[in-house]
């Protein structure tokens, strides 16, 4: 997931379209999800590793603090303009463990590609599909936080924000991505080849495209 929209998935300012304002919070007991904002700063700074790649755009960490502030305020505008917001998730103590971001629209084929047929369906909700992405501090992991804060986000997406579908795309080894997915009522539906790309100068890999629609039961939980 990157910082420029790739073509298809350009800023809307429709009323009619899905929001991403998360008005509140969140919470299940175990993680509380709410808008990422200037408060955030210092923890998204803190928190993300040297090399490692975060949901907030390519370049691996660490973050300084001008970059933090930098990811917070194209968050907030993305949110303003409905294309795509960042969102914190708290452990029980308030707590900052983890980040995840939405941005809305379908997946972006290379121009000239024929979609598989089992990508037709998701192409079709156009903008009122959504691709979600998480990631959660490492001292954090395994708690559960991800799986959690992806249910109640995906959530919140489909029975109140107004999307159609909410989708994923992982790379295919990634296993505990793919456990969190399963685990928040994901189902896959195909693979890209050479599809993702997690960083600019690194090369492609497939992509594993998963989801949930509004309407139907969410899977295993
Ligand atoms: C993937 C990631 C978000 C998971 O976050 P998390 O909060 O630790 O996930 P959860 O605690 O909800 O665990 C989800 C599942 O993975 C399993 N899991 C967690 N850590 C694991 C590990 N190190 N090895 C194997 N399984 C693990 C959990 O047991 C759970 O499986 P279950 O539901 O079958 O019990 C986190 O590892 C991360 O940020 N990785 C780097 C970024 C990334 O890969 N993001 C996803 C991009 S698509």
């Amino acid at each position: 997931m990157g910082t420029t929209p790739p073509p298809g998935r350009d800023a809307v300012e429709s009323p009619d379209l899905p929001t991403l304002s998360l008005e509140g919070s969140l919470a299940d007991g175990v993680v509380t999800v709410r808008a990422l904002g200037p408060d955030d700063v210092a923890s998204l700074a803190a928190s993300v590793p040297a090399g490692e790649s975060a949901v907030w755009g390519p370049g691996p960490g660490p973050y300084s603090g001008d970059r933090a502030a930098g990811v917070v305020r194209e968050y907030e505008e993305g949110r303003r303009s409905r294309l795509k917001a960042g969102f914190a998730a708290l452990d029980a103590g308030g707590s900052f463990v983890g980040g995840l971001v939405l941005q809305a629209g379908p997946p972006t084929l290379e121009p000239g590609t024929i979609a598989p047929a089992w990508l037709l369906s998701l192409l079709a909700d156009g903008p009122r599909a959504v691709e979600a992405a998480y990631w959660t501090a490492p001292p954090a992991r395994g708690r559960g936080y991800a799986t959690r804060g992806l249910r109640l986000l995906a959530d919140w997406a489909l029975e109140t924000a107004g999307f159609r579908s909410v989708w994923l795309e992982v790379d295919p080894v990634n296993r505990v991505s793919l456990a969190v997915a399963a685990g928040a009522g994901f189902a896959p539906l195909g693979t890209l080849p050479g599809h993702c790309r997690d960083e600019p100068d690194q090369g492609p890999h497939d992509c594993r495209i998963l989801v949930r629609r509004g309407g139907e039961p969410a899977g295993r939980g």
